[in-house]
């Protein structure tokens, strides 16, 4: 089966964007052709600083290879590479309602956030994110909850493309973690955790250890001192189990065992040490790639170039289609 799925190169990557969607991949890869793509045209949809684009790429790179993406079975690439993602984008746009795209979740709350930066390639966001899956017929998706709407999309796009034009597209399905799907922020357990909001918020992938202890140990918790899992009454201390047994593999009952009696502070202390150790390795490999710079350039090349072969393909057969040369 073939698998596609993205991730905006916009920094500090999270351990939600971990847990609920690159760790997936890692094993999907196993059984599947993957295709993962760095989406650099839909990071400049927000405010972003020119300067900053190029590194944040070759970080995204890094923490895939550091994740356990293998560039030897699956395509690593950066979007704007490949410049039948725009093509494609524009044409769906064409029969996308306008109706459909102001229905959408994150657009609605991107343009809330971002109140002078409201333009049309925001909007139009979800089209061009339709046209990365299609564009190489992809049947999945793996991403968190907060994409599954896009993906739906996706699937009505594709469905209105086959009726009208002739058959091209399968309709992707999502796949979604069985948990991590919403890792919570560490400082509003009501909101995800997303890495425009402050620091305080979220876990890097690359925090320093002293970094991990000081967010974990001020993260908002709940009234109480038992560590339970309870996400209604106990939205803070549920999220941290959340992470804790996602990090460790343990269930959250046999976490909450560990710790009964224990308190929050202690049950932090751990967490932050469990943490510190699980993203050891990302910290170094980072280090590592950072001095690897021509290594990580030449394999996001060579992942466009197999990319580029599949996706011209597809493009012909639409251009052709919509009676296009
Ligand atoms: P983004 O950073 O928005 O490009 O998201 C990259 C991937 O991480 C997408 O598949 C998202 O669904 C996923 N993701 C982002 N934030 C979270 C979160 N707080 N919890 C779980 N998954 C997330
Ligand atoms: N929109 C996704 C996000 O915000 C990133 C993305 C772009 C993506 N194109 C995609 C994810 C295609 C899956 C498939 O996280």
């Amino acid at each position: 089966m073939r698998i596609f799925s993205g991730i905006r190169p916009t920094g500090n990557i999270h351990i939600g964007n971990y847990l609920g969607a690159v760790k997936q991949w890692i094993e999907l890869q196993e059984k599947n052709e993957c295709v993962f793509c760095i989406v650099d045209l839909h990071a400049i949809t927000t405010p972003y600083d020119p300067k900053e684009l190029q590194k944040n790429i070759l970080d995204a790179a890094s923490i895939y290879l550091a994740a356990g993406v293998n560039p030897e079975k699956s395509i690593i690439f950066v979007q704007s590479e490949v410049k039948e993602h725009a093509e494609l984008a524009w044409l769906l746009e064409t029969i996308t309602p306008m109706g459909e795209l102001s229905r959408m979740t994150q657009y609605k709350e991107k343009s809330k956030q971002y109140k002078d930066y409201v333009n049309a390639g925001l909007f139009a966001y979800p089209v061009l994110m339709a046209a990365d899956i299609l564009l190489y017929r992809a049947k999945a998706v793996p991403v968190g909850k907060d994409q599954e709407q896009h993906v739906e999309l996706a699937r009505t796009i594709a469905k209105k493309f086959n009726q009208k034009f002739g058959q091209i597209f399968p309709e992707p399905e999502t796949i979604l973690p069985k948990t991590g799907a919403k890792i919570m922020s560490l400082t509003n357990p009501k909101k995800k955790m997303s890495k425009t909001d402050d620091p305080k918020s979220y876990i890097s992938l690359f925090d320093s250890p002293e970094d991990i202890t000081k967010k974990i140990m001020s993260a908002e918790t709940d009234s109480g001192k038992e560590v339970v899992y309870n996400i209604t009454k106990k939205p803070g201390i549920s999220n941290l189990l959340i992470i804790y047994s996602l990090i460790t593999g343990k269930t959250t009952q046999e976490i909450e065992k560990q710790f009964k009696g224990k308190g929050y502070g202690e049950f932090k202390k751990s967490l932050a040490k469990v943490l510190a150790d699980y993203l050891e390795p990302f910290r170094r490999k980072q280090k590592e790639l950072q001095t690897r710079d021509v290594y990580v350039k030449e394999m996001l090349s060579q992942g466009a170039s197999r990319a580029k072969t599949i996706a011209e393909t597809t493009m012909k057969e639409v251009r052709s289609k919509m009676g296009l040369s």
